[in-house]
């Protein structure tokens, strides 16, 4: 994984618009008293569904919120790759999983379509601002190897050919369904049912 620091340029300043804020308000009234530094990751990824990216002003803005120093969300923005330090793609921004059950199953050949597709190195824009990607630690989705996250979203059983059709769904505005890209129901047996296919004897 390489090293997680904040953008160099940063907006001056983040406010949550009324609906967030409202929002907010909510999910902190979710916890007991004295416990409302547990809402700090919703927050966080509601302040960067608004901006597009995790800002710095918006790390601070949480950390006021919730009477939580600074360096406390600065530590859990830092942490997670969820959360994105630098402007992302508009349209996508891409985390493969790197990790040994995809690399064994060719995430190699989806990161190579990313270089070809979006940009040679990771972290950096396409020529449109339109995408972005990254490799990124396991994403828990490893019985569907290989994988891909975009924003909430997971992509699975893909080959480079199902990456360019699933970054051509977002380029068009039609992504495609999130899930096995190859039809299957979430990790059963790809072919279908392998075990207790006899009812009669169950
Ligand atoms: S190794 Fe890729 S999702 Fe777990």
């Amino acid at each position: 994984m390489s090293v997680r620091r904040l953008n160099p340029e940063q907006p001056k300043s983040f406010v949550f618009s009324p609906e967030n804020l409202e929002w907010a308000k909510q999910t902190i009234a979710k916890y007991p008293p004295g416990k409302q530094a547990s809402a700090v990751i919703p927050l966080l990824w509601r302040a960067q569904e608004q901006e597009g990216w995790c800002t710095e002003p918006a790390i601070r803005y949480v950390a006021e919120m919730l009477g939580m120093a600074t360096i406390r969300v600065l530590e859990v923005a830092t942490f997670y790759t969820m959360f994105q330090l630098s402007p992302v793609g508009k349209k996508a921004h891409i985390q493969v999983c790197g990790t040994t059950p995809c690399m064994l199953r060719g995430s190699e050949g989806l990161i190579e379509t990313c270089k070809k597709r979006i940009h040679p190195e990771q972290h950096h824009l396409s020529a449109d601002g339109n995408f972005s990607w990254e490799e990124v630690e396991c994403l828990g989705s490893c019985a569907n190897a290989p994988m891909v996250q975009i924003f909430k979203d997971t992509y699975e059983d893909l080959t480079p050919e199902l990456l360019e059709a699933v970054i051509d769904g977002f380029a068009k505005g039609t992504p495609p369904l999130p899930g096995s890209q190859i039809g299957r129901q979430a990790s059963c047996p790809a072919g279908g049912p392998t075990t207790l296919k006899d009812l009669e004897k169950t």
